[in-house]
Parts: C-alpha cells; sequence; structure tokens
C-alpha cells in the first residue's frame, strides 16, 4: 500500500510560531489527521477518497521489499507463466517480473484495481507502455500496446472469472489485507479461482497490531490467513520485520508468504 511513513511528532525544543510553520509546510501531517485514519475498516469509496485527498505521488513507493525480492520462490521458470496483480494501486511490481522461457519472452500481467486514480498515473508514469483505454460495461481496461501488461479498473467483485483467465501467480500485496473485511471471503474466492494447478501465490500480511489500531492495512493473524485460504495449501515464510516503528505503534509486523498446492 501507500505506506508513506507517518511522521512522529517532533519533540525538539521550538517555539509555538516555529511548530505552526513546519506542520504547514507537511501536507502528509494533515493527511494523516484526516478522519478517513481513525476507520478500519475502508470499502472502495474510502480508496476514492485515499486517493483524491492524498498530497502527491512522492515519497509513496511503499517501504515493503515487494515481489521482486523473492523472484526464485515466487516466478519459478516455466513455460508459460501468466501473473495476477489483484488491488493493484499503482505498483511498479507490475512492470518487473522477469521473462517467461516460453515461446513469448515476456511474463503477461494482469492488474486490477478499482480506482482509476493510481492506475492512470502508472501508466502516464511509463510512456514506454504506450497504453490505450478501453470502455468496459463494469469498468476500464488499460492496456499496454504490446499487449503485455492489461489493468481492469473495476470492482473487484463485478469481474466474471472468464475474464480474467487462468493464472499461474497471484501476487497479493496489500490486497487481501486492504479489502474490506465484509468482502474478504468472496475476494478470496474469486483470487483463488483463477489459480492453475501449480501456482504460486505470494502474499505480503501484516499483523500483530494493537487491537485498537485503526487505518490501513488491516492486521491479519496467521490464523485467520490459513482459515479463509483454507486447508488445502502449503504455507511457506519467506521474511518477517518488525514495522511497529514505521507505522508509530506498539508492535506491528509485515510477513511475506507463499501458497502452494499441498502435493
Ligand atoms: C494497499 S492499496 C494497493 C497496494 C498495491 N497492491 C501495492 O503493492 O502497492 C489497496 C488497493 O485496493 C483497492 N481496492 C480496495 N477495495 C477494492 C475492491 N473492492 N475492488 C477493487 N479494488 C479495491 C484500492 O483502490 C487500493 O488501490
Amino acid at each position: 500500500m501507500c505506506d508513506h511513513e507517518p511522521r512522529p511528532v517532533d519533540t525538539r525544543a521550538i517555539c509555538e510560531q516555529e511548530a505552526e510553520v513546519v506542520e504547514a509546510a507537511d501536507p502528509w501531517q494533515e493527511f494523516y489527521g484526516d478522519s478517513l485514519f481513525l476507520k478500519r475498516d475502508w470499502d472502495l469509496e474510502d480508496w476514492r477518497s485515499y486517493y483524491d485527498k492524498m498530497p502527491g505521488w512522492d515519497g509513496c513507493e511503499g517501504t515493503g521489499v515487494g515481489v521482486s525480492h523473492f523472484a526464485e520462490e515466487v516466478f519459478r521458470r516455466r513455460e508459460a507463466s501468466r501473473a495476477f496483480f489483484p488491488l493493484c494501486g499503482r505498483t511498479e511490481d507490475m512492470k518487473w517480473p522477469p521473462p517467461s522461457p516460453g515461446p513469448t519472452t515476456w511474463t503477461p500481467v494482469v492488474g486490477l484495481d478499482g480506482v482509476e486514480k493510481p492506475v492512470r498515473h502508472f501508466f502516464e508514469k511509463h510512456q514506454d507502455l504506450e497504453h490505450s483505454v478501453e470502455e468496459l460495461e463494469y469498468g476500464k481496461l488499460y492496456k499496454s500496446k504490446d499487449r503485455r501488461l492489461q489493468v481492469f479498473v473495476c470492482d473487484i467483485r463485478d469481474i466474471a472469472l472468464v475474464v480474467l483467465g487462468k493464472f499461474d501467480v497471484v501476487v497479493d500485496c496489500g490486497a487481501f489485507t486492504s479489502i474490506h473485511p465484509r468482502d474478504r471471503a468472496k475476494y478470496v474466492e474469486t483470487v483463488t479461482s483463477t489459480l492453475q494447478k501449480d501456482y504460486r501465490y505470494f502474499l505480503e500480511v501484516c499483523h500483530g497490531a494493537p487491537p485498537s489500531a485503526t487505518g490501513q492495512p488491516n492486521s491479519i493473524s496467521f490464523r485467520e490467513v490459513k482459515r479463509e485460504f483454507g486447508p488445502s495449501r502449503k504455507l511457506k515464510f519467506l521474511s518477517t520485520e518488525d514495522i511497529s516503528e514505521e507505522w508509530a505503534v506498539d508492535t506491528f509486523f509485515q510477513t511475506y508468504l507463499v501458497m502452494e498446492p499441498k502435493e
């Protein structure tokens, strides 16, 4: 997600007038004070308002290491690998996946997000993609000229499985942990229905936040992950980091793991 570091209150001795100037100069401080961040569960309207209120894109590149760090585990070299980035926002990782050894030299990537602003921003930033936009009954489709990258702009609850097709790899960074809890089961059902038999499901999950914590991402226990994704998957844990300091809470952790079918 856009995990721009919330800035801790500066405790240095400065006069009140100076403090006012410092605060006025940091639009992020005001942004993080917005009532939106007092909400625990965000629906698509909240995300739209988040992107509308955001002061800018700079400093909003995310602090996680992302999927490229775990390429060996996630993208095993094989014919015709196809990757899905649900709730992709504007993640740079969509441009990254390594070449596949099949008849084509690239990994086809499909993204999906319910808000157009981050998707438009991604394609405008990457002019080399020479994108076009197609209007759909339920949203829009952004496509690179070479068709390697396609990003649907629609509510994930509205897309038909047949449109998405099947994927070898799912990259779920801040997706499972961002979808409104009311829609979590449906989200898991939709995304797991797109998996090929021999799949890799890369998941970034944040857990262990204090019970009173609000805002995004949701804190979800491993127990909950296992319960939502079902017992038929093997979970391989790749790394866990203490992210409490950057989120200014007592406890918060970020784990990367891969799910794959049990043999
Ligand atoms: C944490 S952000 C995306 C992070 C991104 N995957 C990354 O790696 O940087 C979560 C995204 O979920 C999208 N979203 C939330 N609910 C959705 C829904 N029901 N359908 C489609 N997108 C949704 C939001 O618009 C937002 O861009």
